[in-house]
């Protein structure tokens, strides 16, 4: 199993700035034990977004995109995934970390005759433009994936695909598009209904960022080959660990109290993830859209306005010593930092001797590996030297077991983080106000009396 190491927000290490943790686990035991109770009895309960919680025991979407990853075996070169926020940076965290390195520049041999595989998430015309220059639509499946089925970015996305692959394809063109939405409602469902596409459902209750263990994920990581039954394995266990109401057993609780402590008691809302492993760094990224979106949110259950605050930041070992670590040290004592470490990496990469009697002398025979867990420990004791608080979360080795455990723990934290603020981690207003007036703004029917009024505060210049 993975594992959480929170020495470092003790008061015995880092002094005031600490957390007594075993009073405080004491004094919260029974309410987390009622957090974790409630969520379990309330995960099959629509409209309670919950349904996350079962994503590990669905065999039969597991078995499904099994299936279509065996039928398309061998037809494609590349995948190319349509969607953004939750509905891209899932796939895109777990297939960066799970290829082989550098996975689209390899050939097809060191691919296992695997597709490579590219997310476009974003809409800007240089950069797609740029992919569709490189890219060989005869030989691509589409797989575009959005919930509500009419996002803008991920449908114009589309609508630019689907014209070049039609223009190149012909009718045939639908059998190079697998779409990813709602099972009835959205126009995506529509489209794909009316010309025929391939479907896999995002089911009801699950929230984009909550996603990933549904085929959202599941279908472009099948496509490349990764292995989606030792996910499930990896998102099951954990589940069964943190069923546990006992916090003292069940890490996302733990972790969860800490950033909760930390912020309410310390004023230390700012939640660093900074993972020592290029291959993880996306995770970083999914990680701080779950915590943003889930926890940024101006009311309370109650309705009290508390313009909630706790604020994610991604950072990147070794590389970010060299830029953000003067701040963590030195600048505002209001962050926590959770470090990720891979206890052993997959390969082991020695500096030979090659310049003797030099300043390097200390380097030589030792490992890259070796340098980049002492960077690791000498940043981890630095913070500590500063008094600022980090937690450490242990991956044995990066893997589809460890990465669905993690993945799995960290929802599950952000869902019991959610109700010790008593606020709704799970729906996103401010994102949809957002996606309203792109509606308004680009003339979609319905949205008028939104663009009057947009236009009016754009021409008065009450904005910009
Ligand atoms: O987490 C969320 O709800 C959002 O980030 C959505 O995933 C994102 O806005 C994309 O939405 P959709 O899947 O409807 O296209």
């Amino acid at each position: 199993m993975i594992k959480l190491d929170y020495t470092n927000v003790s008061d015995k290490i880092i002094g005031d700035e600490g957390l007594d943790i075993i009073s405080c686990f004491n004094e919260f035991a029974p309410k987390i034990r009622e957090i974790i109770t409630n969520l379990n009895m309330n995960k099959d309960k629509p409209g309670q977004w919950l349904q996350w919680m079962n994503l590990g025991y669905n065999e039969e979407t597991v078995w499904y995109v099994k299936e279509f990853a065996a039928m398309v075996d061998g037809r494609f070169d590349n995948v190319l995934v349509l969607g953004t926020g939750g509905s891209a940076l899932g796939g895109l965290a777990l297939s960066h970390a799970l290829l082989k390195p550098y996975w689209n520049l390899l050939d097809k041999e060191q691919r296992d005759s695997f597709p490579r595989i590219f997310f476009l998430d974003n809409i800007d015309p240089d950069e797609i433009s740029g992919l569709l220059d490189i890219l060989d639509l005869k030989k691509t499946l589409v797989n575009v994936i959005t919930k509500s089925g009419s996002t803008a970015e991920t449908m114009a996305q589309f609508m630019v695909i689907k014209d070049k692959l039609e223009a190149l394809l012909g009718d045939d063109y639908r059998k190079h598009v697998v779409a990813t939405t709602d099972k009835e409602t959205g126009i995506l469902r529509q489209l794909a209904n009316e010309e025929g596409y391939k479907t896999f459902v995002v089911p009801d209750d699950v929230g984009g960022r909550f996603s990933v263990f549904s085929a959202v994920g599941l279908v472009p990581l099948a496509l490349v080959g990764v292995d989606i039954d030792e996910i499930i394995r990896g998102i099951k266990i954990m589940d069964l660990n943190l069923k546990n109401t006992d916090i003292n057993n069940n890490i996302a609780a733990q972790n969860a109290l800490i950033h909760y402590l930390m912020d309410t008691k310390k004023d230390k809302y700012i939640s660093v993830m900074m993972p020592y492993s290029s291959r993880l760094k996306y995770i970083a990224d999914w990680y701080v859209q779950l915590w943003a979106e889930s926890l940024g949110k101006e009311v309370d259950r109650a309705g009290n306005k508390i313009n909630n605050r706790p604020t994610p930041i991604k950072a990147l070992g070794a590389t970010d010593q060299h830029s953000q670590i003067q701040l963590y040290n030195e600048g505002k004592n209001d962050k926590i930092i959770t470090f990720i470490r891979v206890d052993e990496f997959d390969n082991q990469l020695d500096i030979p001797n090659v310049f003797e009697f030099t300043g390097l002398n200390y380097l030589a025979g030792k490992s890259i590996n070796q340098l980049f867990n002492s960077e690791a420990d000498a940043t981890k004791v630095t913070l500590c030297d500063y008094k600022r608080p980090n937690v450490t979360i242990h991956l044995p080795k990066i893997n589809e077991y460890y990465l669905a455990q993690l993945l799995y723990m960290f929802e599950m934290q952000t869902a019991i983080i959610g109700e010790l603020y008593n606020i709704n981690a799970f729906n996103q207003p401010g994102v949809e106000q957002a996606k309203n007036y792109t509606y308004a703004l680009m003339g979609r029917f319905g949205y008028e009396e939104s663009a009057n009024q947009l236009n009016e505060k754009l021409n008065n210049k009450v904005i910009l």
